[in-house]
């Protein structure tokens, strides 16, 4: 299949590609688009020989359902059942933006969408183009990453060209993501509400609108997680990623510790850090390949570099990738559990 590619300036945006992509997804194709968090790939949620195609693009296992994106908070109706409590205070607060809301889905919603659940997964994006695209083709669209399973999700439209191309017929260009890291995904049936994924809006943001809210325990402990997409690898760039976790004063010399014995096995070494670190590091060790993630209190650059730069260092042909665990506070929730899914868990202490 032919892919073509559109850079869209989401200031001045061409309708005419606003159009084609519409009119794709409105005859049962897929589209690649820009949200605020990463890309999209996006078929007609009502059309389930379109999903299909979303699923058969990325590689993507039947059972990890899809979130729905809609235009505007009217469209919700026609797709749940019902609308539990605080919906409306949380939609009112966070939509449009990074922050997807699971509902009892109506008969209307295909099962191929939500994985057989009897459940939805809805959010409404912030990015201007994708608002277009939504509003364009009149129909909800459901919308993974636009990434190969279990890779990085594209932070910009070229990482959609590495993975996708001549697998979709077109691929929408606005430019970096904003946020780096997806929606919040956050189950409103779980009394108290549940966060299943850490993503764009933080859970003290969330307690803040509504009150009591929990977090799915699997991403802290050895569990299942109720969030199916949850349980495969993930974000997962070629070379292999070493977590380093320490206190500050120690994490410079355990990267160093480190370093000087892997390098030894012959490996090509990638480092991604902080900042702070990588000046530390400047006159003790030359890596292979480095890259500063942000200074240790920006985890919102953090989050914004993270996937890129694990695929950075593939580009590189780095063996491995040391990198260096944040805050788990606040956006850095989202950050290290993307981090320590790229990882497979695995960790360095000091
Ligand atoms: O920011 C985002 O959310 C991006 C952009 C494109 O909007 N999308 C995204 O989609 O990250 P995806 O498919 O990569 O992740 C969807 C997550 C998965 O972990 C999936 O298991 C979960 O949402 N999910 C979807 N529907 C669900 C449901 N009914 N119940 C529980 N989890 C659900
Ligand atoms: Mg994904």
């Amino acid at each position: 299949m032919q892919t073509e590619y559109i850079k869209l300036d989401p200031e001045h945006m061409d309708k005419a590609a606003l159009k084609k992509g519409a009119l794709l997804l409105r005859q049962g194709e897929v589209v690649a688009f820009p949200t605020e968090t990463v890309y999209g790939l996006g078929a007609n949620a009502l059309d389930p020989a379109g999903v299909d195609k979303i699923f058969l693009a990325k590689g993507r296992p039947g059972d990890n359902p899809l979130i729905v994106h809609v235009a505007h908070p009217g469209q919700l109706k026609s797709l749940v059942t019902e609308i539990p409590p605080g919906a409306y205070a949380l939609m009112e607060r966070f939509w449009p933006g990074p922050l997807t809301l699971i509902f009892p889905k109506s008969s209307l919603v295909p099962s191929n969408v939500t994985g057989g659940l009897n459940t939805v997964a809805l959010r409404m994006p912030k990015h201007p183009i994708a608002l277009a695209l939504l509003q364009e083709a009149g129909v909800p669209v459901a919308a993974p990453s636009a990434n190969l399973s279990g890779k990085p999700s594209p932070t910009v439209g070229e990482h959609v060209w590495t993975d996708l191309m001549g697998k979709i017929p077109l691929i929408l260009d606005g430019g970096e993501t904003q946020y780096g890291v997806e929606s919040t995904v956050l189950d409103l049936t779980a009394t108290p509400p549940m966060i299943l994924r850490p993503g764009g809006v933080t859970l003290e943001e969330i307690q803040e609108v509504i009150g009591e809210v929990r977090q799915d325990p699997a991403l802290k402990e050895n569990q299942p997680p109720r969030s199916p997409g949850m349980k495969y690898t993930h974000y997962a760039p070629e070379a292999e990623v070493l977590i380093m976790e320490g206190s500050e004063q120690e994490i410079t010399s355990l990267i160093v510790n480190h370093y000087q014995r892997l390098v030894k096995t012959g490996q090509k070494i990638a480092l991604l850090v902080s900042e702070e670190t990588a000046q530390e590091l400047e006159h003790q060790l030359v890596p292979d390949y480095l890259e500063i993630l942000g200074p240790r209190k920006n985890l919102s650059l953090v989050a914004h570099r993270l996937f890129s730069a694990l695929r950075h260092a593939d580009l590189h042909s780095v063996d491995l990738i040391l990198i260096e665990a944040f805050s788990d506070q606040g956006l850095g929730a989202a950050v290290m559990n993307r981090m320590r899914k790229a990882a497979g868990n695995k960790v360095l202490k000091s």
